[in-house]
């Protein structure tokens, strides 16, 4: 019993001093804490702490509706800012183009000037430089008042995209536009060859201008197959370089990818797609022609160029082109059997000779990857890994019958990302 007792006690003074052992540690860890966080362990601010348990007991819907509606504010904020950044970004686009134009229009302008003023004298090697930008003529509003109106609007900057069509071409013609609109060019017109087109432009609010009755080109124009009405445009474009303005001429079966206007170079008479396939043939080569009954002189030298594509080139509204036009327009109404592609480069190439006058147009070739014919597309692009992620600014169906489900596989691949839409066709017309 005293054993037990004095056990019982011994038990409870040892008990009472690991309590005070306890209340001991407990006070110094008190003030470790007092010294190391002196405003509180939980929060700096009592009240907020208090704010926010009493939120976090009693308010607990109000603080999510509270933070999805702060959470929206921000998206909202968000897609302000980068609308606001695409804008921005648009804007150093357009203030760079209009740099790029400034300085092609000063350096074209200088040349100009130069060239025109006083005779000079040539001055030291490699600093020589021939005059191939000339001037544009004066603008004639007299020639067609109703165009120039038409123009006026549709212009930007002095030039635009001009296809004519009659309704043979309505669903290509369609396609055609529906891209432009796609990539934002805003300076297009539609040549209606007939009232089909008219109406069907108009109706889908496409820039359209139909010209004043002409017997000899209406004729053509509603009848005539796909060659015929080709040589029609060159008589029709006579009166937008007359008005001053720079087209670039396109056929409908073209589709476009990105704005042209940011990739033109605008110091030729004539910039033109090719009808080549690469370097060689699209830009000009030495093609050795082998004779060897000649022996010792059995090569000759010839030059050779794949021909401009006369469906997509940009003509500056100049004496030159005003000449070129009246000449293939002549030479198609008096030779009944040419083709206009041919005479257009026939015009645009030949020299001068014995009995012959060449037409002394400057001219330049497109890149024939950006400016791109259907050839180097299905023969060349489609099969290389690199070349297929480099997108063209148009890619013209020049080369192939089926343009209609071309065009379409074109903008599946290009512009809806179907990496496989241009696998199904042969490379050639099969
Ligand atoms: C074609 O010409 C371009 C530019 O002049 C050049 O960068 C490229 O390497 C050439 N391609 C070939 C296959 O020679």
């Amino acid at each position: 019993m005293a054993a037990g007792r004095r056990d019982k006690s011994s038990q409870s003074s040892i008990r009472g001093s690991r309590i005070a052992a306890a209340i001991g540690i407990g006070v110094l860890v008190g003030c470790v804490f007092a010294f190391l966080f002196p405003h509180g362990f939980f929060s700096s601010n009592p009240s907020t702490e208090i704010r926010s348990l009493s939120k976090s007991n009693f308010e607990v819907d109000t603080t999510s509706c509270e933070s999805t509606e702060k959470i929206n504010l921000l998206k909202s904020d968000i897609m302000k800012l980068s609308d606001k950044n695409v804008e921005l970004k648009r804007q150093v686009r357009e203030l760079n183009e209009k740099l790029r134009l400034a300085e092609q229009g000063k350096d074209h302008a200088r040349e100009q000037f130069m060239m025109l003023s006083e005779p000079r004298k040539a001055g030291p090697f490699g600093t020589v430089k021939g005059l191939r930008t000339n001037p544009t003529v004066a603008p004639d509003e007299s020639v067609n008042p109703r165009l120039a109106k038409i123009l006026a609007e549709v212009a930007v900057r002095r030039e635009l995209i001009v296809a004519v069509a009659n309704s043979n071409v309505k669903s290509m013609l369609e396609l055609w536009f529906t891209n432009i609109k796609r990539v934002g060019i805003p300076n297009y017109l539609v040549v209606a060859l007939d009232d089909g087109i008219l109406d069907f432009c108009k109706s889908n609010d496409v820039p359209v201008y139909q010209r004043d009755p002409d017997e000899t080109v209406d004729s053509v124009g509603k009848r005539g197959g796909n060659h015929a009405v080709s040589g029609l445009k060159f008589q029709i474009l006579r009166e937008f370089l007359q008005l001053g303005y720079s087209v670039l001429l396109s056929d409908v079966d073209i589709v476009f990818l990105q704005n042209p206007f940011d990739h033109l170079y605008r110091d030729s008479d004539v910039e033109s797609m090719s009808d080549g396939h690469n370097n060689m043939t699209a830009y000009g080569y030495n093609d050795v022609f082998d004779e060897p009954a000649m022996g010792w002189a059995r090569y000759a030298h010839t030059m050779r160029i794949w021909v401009y594509n006369s469906g997509f080139f940009y003509i500056r509204p100049t004496i030159p082109s005003i000449e070129l036009l009246d000449r293939i327009a002549g030479r198609l109404a008096r030779e009944e059997k040419s083709w206009d592609q041919a005479v257009f480069n026939e015009e645009l190439f030949f020299p001068s000779h014995p009995g012959y006058e060449g037409l002394h147009a400057s001219k330049r070739t497109m890149d024939f990857y950006l400016f791109m014919n259907s050839k180097v597309l299905f023969k060349t692009v489609r099969k290389d890994a690199n070349l297929k992620k480099v997108k063209p600014v148009i890619v013209h169906l020049n080369y192939h019958p089926d343009k209609f489900s071309r065009m379409k596989a074109v903008v599946d691949f290009y512009v809806n990302g179907k990496q496989d839409a241009l696998e199904p066709f042969p490379d050639g017309s099969g």
